[in-house]
């Protein structure tokens, strides 16, 4: 395969790769974290270290590179765990899978699934011993992926995601040839507090963006006999991705599949611009687990930035404040307070100044704008609170059975939990417009209206017109009128 006057020869395989990375070929970067990771290791009595970082920042393929004869920090064995799909699972089983996983690269027979407890006896008492005396002075490295779950769903109590990080916890106090890279794809303070306790000695680390010079590499290397890249297309990958490893992979494999269509092998700016709606076609599936995996404030949040965003890429406290508003979002009750600082934190928004936020990754936010308008992610916002839905389920209840009182009461409730709780909030307005109090209704039916128009506008007009007759039976034609006005603003 080579370049022949600026035009690929033959057909051949894409080589940027879109899924985690599980050998050494198209991986960039990271020193920093090897280095890291053989210092701690280096130290007897270190045997906790916690990767922490966005989604699709690499932890799982950073992982995989400390198998590579080049990372392998020295004096260790290790072995490659994944816990992704295994949440459900009792600790005899995972537990069974994993000493499977040790034979396996040890070159043992495969252990036996019966002799795996639920109390972990067997795995530590005598499977662990047999690994150890294979060892010789080499001690064992557990490289543990993360659960895929965010949490908050009802577990049994034998669910290994309930039990296996305790197990864990007494395993690193026990066993001193046993040590741990874990990574974790939520901020650490967010993290249950059974896994938190087992993290406690740990050494953290977090993975961020590549560095510049490895993202570069990144574009460059991995085609470098197949495409051409003028330094202004590098430039605007960089400009687009940030370094990111993911959106960056995504865009040059995008780019390479558009090239060989149309049998070009330079690559200009211009290309670059046309690639990305193929980008994030080509994405769609990482993209959407990404997004989905943001709780419903951050999402609004997210949402607000990317679409009040300037051309200088700038979104300034007011004019996140003024978007709010206009929506009639409010920000007490729930964590939509918090989201911007959190979304700081995470790396995925910036702050620029005290009074501005900026995307980290101008691709995210480009997709963002075109995939989830801001009244999608402020319908979201309704499942902000699981109290505030659950009150407003018990409302709903009362409220079909016709008590109007009980059903006023938790609709309140419901508000009080998560004031963007928008069909609470016309409840409310609905409820006290059937109870006969027409002033309070409107006033709440004004506020549903803020949140969702199309649902409260039917609410709104008939209140006010009760009102406006109401007012005109007592003779009170002037407050009539004034109702009368609002009506046809409405019309
Ligand atoms: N160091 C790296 N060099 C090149 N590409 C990378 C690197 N780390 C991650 N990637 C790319 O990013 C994608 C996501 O990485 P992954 O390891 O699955 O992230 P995480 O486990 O943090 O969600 C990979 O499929 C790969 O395309
Ligand atoms: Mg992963």
């Amino acid at each position: 395969m080579r370049l022949a006057g600026g035009r690929l020869v033959e057909k051949t395989s894409n080589p940027y790769i879109i899924t985690p990375l599980t050998g050494a070929v198209g991986f960039y970067g990271r020193d920093d974290i090897f280095r890291f990771v053989h210092n701690v290791l280096a130290s007897p009595y270190q045997n906790v270290i916690v990767l922490y970082g966005q989604r699709r920042i690499g932890k799982t393929s950073l992982l995989h590179q400390l198998i590579t004869p080049r990372h392998v920090p020295p004096g260790f064995q290790p072995v490659y765990f994944d816990l992704q799909g295994r949440a459900e699972q009792r600790l005899s089983q995972v537990l069974y899978g994993l000493a499977r996983e040790i034979a396996r690269r040890l070159g043992f027979p495969p252990p036996r699934r019966e002799e795996f407890g639920d109390d972990g006896e067997y795995f530590q008492t005598r499977f662990l011993p047999q690994v150890f005396d294979r060892l010789g002075q080499r001690r064992l490295l557990l490289l543990v992926d993360e659960f895929d779950v965010i949490g908050g769903e009802p577990w049994t109590r034998e669910a290994a995601v309930e039990t296996l990080f305790p197990y864990l916890q007494d395993l690193i106090m026990d066993e001193h040839r046993l040590a741990f890279v874990f990574v974790v794809g939520r901020r650490i303070d967010e993290l249950p507090s059974r896994i938190k306790a087992t993290f406690k000695s740990a050494q953290f680390k977090r993975l961020s963006l590549l560095a510049r010079d490895d993202a570069i590499q990144l574009i460059t290397e991995q085609a470098k006999d197949l495409l051409e890249y003028e330094p202004p297309a590098v430039e605007r990958i960089l400009s687009l991705t940030a370094g990111h490893p993911y959106f960056t992979q995504l865009i040059c494999y995008e780019l390479f599949d558009r090239c060989q269509r149309r049998g070009n092998s330079r690559v200009s700016a211009v290309d670059v611009d046309a690639a990305l709606e193929g980008a994030m076609e080509l994405g769609m599936g990482g993209l959407a687990w990404f997004w989905d995996e943001f709780p419903p404030a951050e999402r609004f949040i997210l949402s607000a930035v990317a679409h009040v965003t300037d051309e200088g890429g700038v979104a300034s406290q007011e004019q996140i404040s003024r978007i709010l508003q206009q929506h009639g979002v409010r920000l007490q009750g729930i964590e939509l307070a918090n989201a911007p600082d959190i979304l700081v934190e995470w790396e995925i928004i910036r702050r620029e100044g005290r009074e501005n936020y900026r995307f980290v990754v101008e691709f995210l936010r480009q997709w963002i704008v075109r995939k989830h308008s801001l009244e999608g992610a402020k319908r979201e916002l309704e499942s902000a609170s699981p109290r505030a839905i659950h009150l407003y389920e018990a409302a709903r209840r009362a409220h079909r059975e016709g008590d109007l009182s009980a059903a006023i009461e938790d609709y309140r409730r419901a508000l009080a939990a998560n004031p963007n709780h928008a069909r609470a909030q016309l409840g409310l307005a609905q409820a006290l417009y059937e109870r006969g109090e027409l002033a309070e209704a409107i006033t709440e039916f004004e506020k549903a209206h803020m949140l969702d128009e199309a649902s409260a506008r039917d609410g709104l007009i008939t209140a006010r017109l009760a009102l406006g007759k109401e007012l005109e039976e007592e003779r009170r034609d002037e407050e009539a009128v004034v109702q009368y006005e609002r009506l046809l603003a409405l019309a």
